[in-house]
């Protein structure tokens, strides 16, 4: 699904260079490769502000707390999500309450988010799903009209957007996850928020930092989720690349879309002009998964399953609170998909490989 060994060498040379550089600077924690990645990642993501942080999950935790979210209140969400998404709401001492999703793309469908309003829901995570942009404007007047926080999670999703609207930089809070696997990834875990308030950007920049304001003074209570020197330092370099990557994996998808044809396998709906699909990842759905899981194994071809279980069903969340009608697509969905291997360093034959494979059972 992922081969990390195959990364061009001219970034790897850039890669080691800027490590160089923070060893020899001497300064590993809140210093210029962060602040100058931030601002790289800010004006890449289309948002006026970035803060590093240690990872995604801590990212959407934290643009939970700096927008007031506290426990009593409820947050929308998808159970087609990395566990992730759920457990940031939870941390922030939120109520999750999960809604059905879209049946043609596993994204969180916005009819089922609104029979889950209450007058407790304070805010709505959306997810860009396999790197596919949710509808941005419906969303943003969705939340206008019932008067909550939008926080888009955007950890699959870098580069994606809907029309000429960047991903995180509609909703209040946008959040980022750097793992290793992610569009842009590092050696390591990372993360960041965007968002377009100075203020709430202050905030984050106090709360990552143990609640810090200035050296010894703890206005507020916060943990530890700093984004050090290395890892910005190789997202920086790994930035400059992301486009080259985000085309390559683009052309994939199209050669999947044009190539694959059998009738017991079932695409999700091919992206939109209106979308800027950066295909994170590349799902496919069949009742009989596990015959086309086994074909492309036998062909030396690994698939993963992006999720085998809802939220909802995961022994820690029985019992979450979820759409009145039931989450029946999000069901079908997880019984139903895998994911085929689309990443920037597979070569043609190995493309061709993937479709061949699906296409002869
Ligand atoms: C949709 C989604 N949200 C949140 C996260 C959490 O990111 P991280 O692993 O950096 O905490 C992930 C990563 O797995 C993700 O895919």
């Amino acid at each position: 699904m992922n081969d990390f060994s195959r990364e061009p060498e001219e970034l790897i040379q850039i890669e080691i260079a800027n490590c160089e550089r923070v060893i020899r600077s001497g300064w590993y924690i809140l210093g210029k490769e962060l602040a100058e990645f931030e601002s790289s990642w800010a004006q890449y993501s289309g948002c006026r502000f970035a803060v590093g942080l240690a990872n995604g999950m801590d990212a959407i935790e934290c643009g939970l707390r700096i927008l007031g979210i506290a426990p009593g209140d409820e947050v929308i969400t998808t159970p087609m999500t990395a566990f992730a998404t759920v457990l940031a709401i939870l941390r922030a001492g939120a109520t999750p309450v999960l809604a059905d999703v879209d049946l043609e793309t596993g994204l969180l469908s916005l009819e089922s988010a609104a029979r889950c309003l209450t007058k407790k829901t304070r805010a709505i995570v959306p997810v860009h799903l396999y790197g596919r942009p949710l509808n941005l404007p419906a969303f943003h007047d969705f939340c206008t009209t019932a008067g909550i926080y939008l926080i888009e999670d955007c950890a699959q999703a870098h580069g994606a957007k809907w029309k000429n609207i960047q991903v995180g930089s509609l909703g209040h809070v946008g959040a980022w996850s750097f793992y290793p696997t992610k569009n842009l990834g590092a050696f390591g875990d990372a993360g960041a928020l965007t968002c377009n308030s100075e203020k709430l950007a202050d905030q984050a920049r106090i709360l990552r930092n143990y609640g810090q304001s200035v050296r010894y003074y703890h206005p507020v209570q916060g943990f530890n989720s700093r984004l050090d020197e290395m890892q910005a330092a190789i997202l920086s370099a790994r930035l400059m690349w992301l486009d080259r990557f985000t085309q390559k994996r683009q052309a994939i998808a199209q050669t999947y879309y044009s190539k694959i044809a059998n009738e017991n396998v079932e695409l999700l709906r091919a992206p939109t002009n209106e979308e800027t699909h950066v295909h994170h990842l590349f799902v496919l759905r069949s009742k009989n998964r596990e015959t086309f899981m086994q074909q492309l194994q036998n062909d030396g071809v690994e698939t993963l399953i992006h999720y085998p279980v809802p939220v909802h069903k995961r022994a820690s969340c029985i019992g979450i609170k979820v759409d009145p009608n039931g989450l029946e697509h999000a069901e079908c969905h997880a019984e139903t998909c895998f994911s085929i291997p689309c990443h920037p360093g597979m070569t043609a034959e190995e493309v061709e490989t993937v479709w061949r494979s699906v296409n002869a059972l």
